[in-house]
């Protein structure tokens, strides 16, 4: 070992000591030089003073924070308008909406940085083929919406798209394979967030082998920091974007542009929005927008005390009925000053098999602390913050696992469905089985239609569907 190597070696191990971490030396002796470097450079980044606060305040915390102050229902914009106050300025909304798109005003960005555990399939979860027809990938489905929406608009609508170190290379390979999808490459902005160690239950950060630690990435929450970080902010402001449509990577039916969410968001000069679907059950698991001595907060459901997930109204529905679909519209301008401020989000604590290594240097997977920061806690640090009502089959199809709920299987049940819908509202008939269910495989692509109302325009291009058919407008 050179004589920097060594004095680096025992600077970092009183230091390490002092903070209880010196078994991140423990293979020290086993490692070459190559490896002492690249885990001295490691263990470097680490912010060791700000790790003991983490210990203490959450990895060894096992239970969430109590909720503080009193909880009162978020208000927010129904799906229809209440009134005809209300309808003139959703019809004002729509205008708007659509004139900022137009103006290219508007970014897509989808956060693809998790690491898709429950999914268990291997490689970035965007390309995962979900459409019911022409199995396109999730990655396919988003950029056709896009390039449709810039066709219709008129415009080119930038789309940044964020990794993390674990799937930014394999995500980079897969859009250079696929050609952009048909995009400009310089339309696809491709970046990564930042990693948080992960943690033994009783506080120390595991060694993923001998001469690494082990980290995942910080949680959708990271998209803020890395917004600004990787320069997508400072590339957003050249292109004259304010808004970002901030959408996750398993929602095939994610409507990227909705003129009137962007509408209404910028006439009540909001920072920060978000839509919201009504809660299917008191404890469904969605997080649950809220009044928190007056400001609004997005609460996890786990965080939700039962009392009030069950309060009722009158009527008997929920009193906490709005649930959180991960659908935001954020200022570029709030994003970049949440940065410049300093800021930080506060950290969640799950529990999870991490694969690492013990104390004898053998590879283990029992439970790890997982830390990660959550997008919608930046909502209370928007000055002001809207939520739109959207009905779920036509905007929420999440595709977290490969069976079951809120599965592949769902997922496609709903694209079909929504299509089936739009063909139905556009005076179509869609052949059904005895018990009311689809008897048919619809599948359309953004190209033909954004929306409902994109179809009446294309009746003649529609064939008749029989029971049984495969049909895909294209
Ligand atoms: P999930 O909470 O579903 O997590 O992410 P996940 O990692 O994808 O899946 P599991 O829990 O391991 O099964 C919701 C959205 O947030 C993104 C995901 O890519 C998904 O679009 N995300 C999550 C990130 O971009 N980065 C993260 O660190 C975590």
């Amino acid at each position: 070992m050179d004589v920097g190597t060594q004095q680096m070696y025992e600077d970092i191990k009183n230091v390490l000591k002092k903070h209880r971490q010196s078994h991140l030396l423990a293979f020290w002796d086993q490692l070459d030089t190559v490896q002492r470097q690249r885990l001295l450079s490691q263990i470097r980044q680490l912010d060791l003073a700000k790790i003991d606060g983490w210990v203490a305040d959450y990895v060894k915390k096992p239970s969430s924070d109590a909720i503080r102050g009193d909880l009162l229902p978020a208000p927010f914009y129904s799906l229809r308008p209440s009134d005809n106050k209300q309808k003139r300025k959703y019809a004002e909304a729509v205008k708007l909406g659509q004139h900022l798109i137009r103006q290219g005003k508007v970014a897509a960005f989808v956060v693809a940085g998790g690491q898709g555990t429950r999914l268990g399939f291997d490689g970035p979860k965007g390309d995962f083929p979900i459409s019911p027809v022409k199995n396109k990938t999730l990655f396919q489905i988003f950029a056709e919406y896009i390039a449709a929406a810039s066709k219709k608009y008129n415009t080119v609508c930038p789309w940044y798209i964020m990794t993390s170190p674990l799937n930014r290379a394999r995500t980079e390979e897969i859009f250079r394979s696929n050609n952009y999808y048909g995009l400009d490459e310089k339309d696809v902005f491709i970046f990564q967030q930042g990693t948080i160690p992960n943690f033994s239950p009783d506080g120390k950060v595991l060694l993923a082998d001998k001469a690494n630690l082990s980290s995942s990435p910080d949680g959708h929450g990271g998209s803020l920091k890395a917004l600004y970080q990787s320069g997508a902010i400072d590339d957003m402001k050249r292109r004259g974007v304010e808004f970002i449509s901030y959408f996750q990577v398993d929602n095939p039916l994610i409507n990227i542009f909705d003129p009137l969410f962007i509408g209404l968001h910028a006439l009540d000069k909001a920072e920060m929005s978000s839509r919201a679907v009504i809660k299917t059950g008191p404890y469904e698991k969605v997080g649950n927008f809220c009044l928190a001595d007056g400001r609004l907060n997005i609460i996890e459901y786990s965080d939700l005390p039962d009392e009030l997930a069950e309060r009722q109204n009158p009527d008997g529905s929920l009193t906490f009925k709005l649930g959180s679909i991960a659908i935001h519209i954020i200022n570029r301008a709030f994003a970049e000053r949440l940065n410049t401020d300093g800021f930080s989000l506060p950290l969640h604590r799950a529990l999870k098999k991490i694969l690492h290594i013990d104390e004898h240097g053998e590879p283990v997977e029992p439970n790890g602390v997982k830390l990660e920061t959550f997008v919608f806690d930046a909502v209370p640090l928007a000055s002001k913050s809207i939520i739109l009502e959207t009905l779920r089959p036509e905007e929420f199809a999440p595709t977290k696992n490969a069976a079951g709920v809120d599965s592949v299987v769902t997922a496609r049940k709903m694209m079909v469905a929504r299509a089936a819908s739009w063909l139905e509202s556009a005076g179509l008939t869609v052949p059904k089985k005895p018990d009311g269910s689809i008897d048919c495989v619809i599948e359309i692509a953004p190209g033909f239609a954004l929306g409902k109302e994109d179809i009446k325009e294309k009746l003649n291009q529609i064939p008749q569907i029989n029971p049984d058919d495969e049909i895909y407008l294209t």
